[in-house]
């Protein structure tokens, strides 16, 4: 299990440091996959950055929680420990493909360099295992495409490359932001079958950090909503899709045509997400909610609105969701997004 417990961190910002994630909890289950969504802005990077303490060198910092490994804490560990567990025990993919990869390394030099990082093999075996993977991920005449340099490559076959890269020393997590954002839409779906895949036959578990609510309904066994650097819904992807508890995620969700619920009109989310140092007192999404009202005012605990495993911080669920059994449509919106 990867879990993260009680997450807050801060970034610097010109003096001083401000907080830009708080208190977020989750955890990534063997095997399963994790969907983490919300605007641009909610601390979604931030947050899956932490698990491998990449951030710290740009001065964000911890301030509370932790984030365990097998029920290791990452804080904890030494530098040589972290490095095992970065593309050892868990692999990163990230949204750039563009820029992952070293423009003055042969595509051969990177992925070795990765191989002998994690896995004791001979050089001869090293380049075997090399091979293997960039077959794994799709790539055709693959010792022709150790030789070149990333510029010669498409932006699909540098993400496959990378997802070989990660794929390398058989970590247990992938943790994916924005895999597939940078990328033509057809070459999308096939790096997008290629993780699914991936996934599934080594029994990964991951975090897929995404926009896309249709990705999350194709991909994630679970889903984890944010807003303003906060957890506002979580839970399994068949009740969040059946019934969005918070009006977040249920606007979010109508944003998407194909997602929005049949007769049900698209929905625009007016106004911005409060960036770190301007978020309220009370509900952070309060002052862009059809619902909020002198309650929401007030600080709002995670699990404000409990269903099972279904929650949601939002004061208002059950009236709003008996609301919607009496034929009431959700919230006010056109077509515009
Ligand atoms: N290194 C940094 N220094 C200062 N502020 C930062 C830094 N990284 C992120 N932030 C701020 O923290 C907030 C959350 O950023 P984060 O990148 O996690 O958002 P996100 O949810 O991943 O957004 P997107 O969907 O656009 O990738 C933003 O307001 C961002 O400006
Ligand atoms: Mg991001």
């Amino acid at each position: 299990m990867l879990e993260i417990k009680d997450l807050s961190l801060t970034v610097p910002m010109q003096q001083e440091a401000v907080q830009a994630v708080s208190h977020v909890s989750l955890s990534i289950k063997p095997g399963r996959v994790l969907g983490l969504v919300g605007e641009s802005g909610c601390g979604k990077t931030l947050t899956a950055q932490a698990i491998l303490r990449l951030g710290e060198h740009q001065g964000i910092t911890k301030i509370s929680g932790d984030i365990e490994l097998h029920g290791e804490s990452i804080f904890t560990m030494s530098e040589k420990q972290l490095r095992k567990v970065r593309g050892g025990k868990i692999a990163m993919i990230f949204q750039e493909p563009m820029t992952a990869l070293n423009p003055v390394f042969s595509i051969a030099s990177q992925m070795l360099e990765v191989i002998h990082l994690h896995l004791d093999l001979s050089r001869h075996d090293a380049k075997l295992h090399a091979i293997q993977l960039l077959q794994d991920v799709g790539l055709q005449d693959v010792e022709h495409l150790l030789q070149q340099y990333p510029d010669a490559l498409s932006g699909g076959m540098r993400q496959r490359v990378l997802i070989a890269m990660a794929m390398s020393a058989n970590p247990d997590y992938i943790i994916a932001d924005e895999p597939t954002t940078a990328l033509d839409v057809s070459v999308q779906k096939r790096i997008i079958a290629l993780l699914r895949k991936l996934q599934k036959d080594k029994g990964l578990g991951m975090l897929l950090v995404t926009h896309d609510f249709g990705l999350v309904a194709e991909m994630c066994d679970d889903v984890v909503v944010m807003y303003a650097g906060e957890v506002v819904e979580r839970g399994p992807v068949m009740d969040i899709f059946d019934a969005p508890a918070h009006p977040y995620t249920q606007a979010l969700m109508g944003c998407r045509p194909e997602v929005a619920k049949q007769g049900q009109s698209l929905t625009v989310i007016e106004g911005q997400v409060p960036a770190p140092g301007e978020w309220p007192e009370g509900c952070r999404f309060a002052a862009r909610c059809p619902y909020a009202d002198a309650e929401c005012q007030q600080p709002v605990v995670a699990d404000a609105w409990q269903d099972g495993e279904h929650i949601a911080r939002c004061v208002h669920v059950d009236v709003r969701l008996q609301g919607q059994e009496h034929g009431q449509t959700s919230i006010e919106a056109d077509a515009a997004c």
